[in-house]
């Protein structure tokens, strides 16, 4: 066992090693008479500390694959395990559960909530899992200090840049520590500068917290810093 996987005991309760493993995921959508079939029997195995870019052109179906990945959605087939516990095919009672214990999500458009503070959004995952309010707010205050956002804790998302929503974003998926962060387009949004700054802020936070990443992009040269790729047609 590698040094990442020994310090993650909080995860990896089960021996393969693997984070998350999907095997032969499929999704139609019905929208009336017409049929959209937007996932084939996609395949992914990840393990902790390691990294997984997801590209594909608009509408080949990465968002739903992250979505479904993220118990947001169901499958039609197919088998996804997390920490070796089948996290599809479950009460959505348990998926809520595995998602809020082991999944950090940073959405294609942030959805922040725009009438709480930047401090208050981040805090926000804490104090769904009833952690005291001023411990949360704490917690949130470290980790947008160490991220760049020292000066911003008390602006609304409407009075923050493109770049800094999506940095808060991130804070708020990292907060609750999770083993496994979904990120869909983070820096889809931003000029090239800022993309590559967004993008090496993920990847290095994640490292740091011995998780694993799974990121849609639709830039190939931010995709190779991933140790994995995978392409949906
Ligand atoms: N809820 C839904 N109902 C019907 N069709 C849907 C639904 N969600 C997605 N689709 C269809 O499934 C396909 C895949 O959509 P998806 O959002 O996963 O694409 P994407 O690869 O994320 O695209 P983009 O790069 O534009 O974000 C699309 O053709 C879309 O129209
Ligand atoms: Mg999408």
């Amino acid at each position: 066992m590698n040094e990442n996987l020994s310090e993650r005991k909080d995860v990896l309760r089960h021996s393969s090693g693997k984070i998350i493993e999907a095997n032969n995921i499929s999704k139609k959508f019905k929208v009336g008479r017409d049929q959209v079939i937007a996932l084939q029997k996609t395949n992914l195995s990840l393990k902790l500390g390691e990294s997984l870019a997801v590209v594909g052109p608009s509408g080949s179906g990465k968002s739903t694959l992250l979505h479904i990945l993220g118990g947001l959605e169901m499958s039609d087939s197919g088998e996804i395990h997390i920490d070796g516990e089948l996290a599809n095919n479950e009460s959505d009672y348990l998926r809520t559960i595995t998602r809020n214990e082991k999944i950090g999500f940073v959405y294609q458009f942030h959805h922040l909530l725009p009438e709480f503070s930047a401090v208050e959004n981040v805090a926000m995952p804490l104090i769904i899992r009833r952690v005291k309010y001023s411990q949360a707010l704490k917690s949130a205050k470290l980790i947008l200090s160490q991220i760049g956002l020292k000066n911003r804790l008390n602006h609304y998302p409407p009075m923050l840049s493109g770049g800094e929503r999506q940095r808060v974003a991130i804070a708020r998926a990292l907060i609750t520590n999770p083993c496994l962060v979904l990120a869909d387009e983070p820096t889809g949004n931003l000029d090239s500068a800022n993309a590559t700054d967004i993008f090496n802020l993920l990847l290095e936070r994640v490292k740091l917290l011995d998780a694993a990443l799974i990121v849609v992009t639709h830039d190939s040269k931010l995709a190779r810093e991933c140790d994995q790729v995978i392409s949906l047609a």
